[in-house]
């Protein structure tokens, strides 16, 4: 079994130079720190700065003065890219506008244009600059519900439920459509995330609502009745498959990242009560659109093409990521308002 970060470590000796999209956000900040600290030079992309974003500022505090890493504050929609891509070896594309429930309605346009224009204006501009890599940010809602149906492997049906879902498989299959352009450049390796938790997690997102839970008294909003599983996964073990994503072998590839194990909501909540000997506020909610029952990833391809390996168990993921909250005092930064702050 491979230890935490190994792949981390033998990947990134090949990238020198890398290119992190959405590095001001929970994911992109971790993949930065870890390109980083394994010696490659990193420009970081983003709309949020930590100058006028107090999450920005917390993700990125540990990296800010680390003379190897630099932020452009600027949009993938708008801004003209290549000259921050041109020198690239890898760029990482994790910028996007995460979440399912917001994506109905008014947002979508938001949607649309975060993660599906900028992805082909980046993809564009990979393309044009002569990139051999992109690793773009893909995720488990591009295939709607896996109940009945999981493991699922990546050839399985792709089925979104929600907006944003099919906003990522779009995203995804433009990437894909790009790589397998005639002679194109740029090589591409579409993760497909399951439910990233861990240190810095976006405040809108379940584990860390429910750690704050604890601290604050507020009750989570516990949607639907609980028995929805989730294949929950710590963010450095997310982190290793997204750094040897960028050396893998490969042309136009979808990969599977999850974290071995589908855990039901109720369970989690058992699990940090246990941790922490307190248990989670809950106010009962009715079920979401667009949420699906279960999410449970088949990890063959993740562990032959990256040689990618969960290392990170649920338990001691959550302790490790009440360990990181309960040292922080409680206040405003991670509070879920400030997620569009
Ligand atoms: N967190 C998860 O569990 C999860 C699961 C599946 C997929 N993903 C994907 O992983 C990626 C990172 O997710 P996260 O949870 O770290 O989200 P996040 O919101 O913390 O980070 C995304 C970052 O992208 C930036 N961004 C958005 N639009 C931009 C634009 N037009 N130009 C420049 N920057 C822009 C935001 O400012 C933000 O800092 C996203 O693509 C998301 O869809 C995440």
């Amino acid at each position: 079994m491979a230890t935490e970060g190994e792949s981390v470590m033998s990947a990134a000796h090949c990238i020198e130079r890398a290119v992190v999209t959405g590095a001001a956000g929970f994911i992109g900040s971790h993949v930065v720190e870890a390109l980083l600290q394994r010696g490659a030079t990193v420009l970081g992309i983003d709309r949020r700065s930590p100058r006028d974003n107090a999450l920005a500022a917390e993700n990125l505090k540990g990296v800010m003065e680390h003379p190897g890493f630099r932020l452009v504050q600027g949009d993938l929609v708008t801004d003209e890219l290549k000259p921050w891509v041109r020198a690239a070896d890898a760029v990482f594309h994790l910028a996007a506008i995460p979440g399912v429930r917001p994506s109905w309605g008014d947002g979508f346009g938001e949607y649309l244009a975060c993660n599906v224009l900028a992805t082909q204006r980046l993809m564009d501009a990979c393309q044009s600059s002569g990139v051999r890599r992109l690793v773009l940010a893909s995720s488990s809602s591009v295939y709607g519900d896996a109940v009945g149906r999981g493991p699922l492997r990546e050839e399985d049906a792709t089925a979104p439920l929600s907006p944003y879902g099919v906003t990522k498989l779009a995203a995804e299959r433009l990437a894909l459509a790009y790589a397998l352009a005639p002679a194109s450049p740029t090589s591409v390796v579409a993760l497909r995330y399951f439910t990233v938790y861990g240190p810095r997690q976006r405040p809108d997102m379940a584990i860390g609502r429910m750690l704050r839970g604890i601290l604050t008294g507020e009750p989570l909003q516990l949607y639907g009745d609980g028995h929805q599983r989730r294949d929950f996964t710590f963010v450095t073990d997310a982190v290793a498959a997204t750094v040897a994503a960028a050396t893998a072998d490969a042309t136009a590839e979808a990969v599977n990242v999850g974290g071995g194990d589908s855990v039901s909501v109720l369970d989690v909540l058992r699990r940090i009560a246990d941790i922490t000997g307190a248990k989670v506020p809950v106010r009962d909610d009715i079920h979401q659109p667009g949420d699906v029952q279960v999410t449970e990833a088949n990890l063959t391809k993740a562990r032959e093409l990256l040689g990618y390996v969960p290392s990170i168990t649920l338990t001691e993921g959550i302790e490790r990521q009440w360990k990181w909250l309960s040292a922080r005092s409680r206040g405003p930064l991670h509070d879920a308002a400030a997620v569009t702050a």
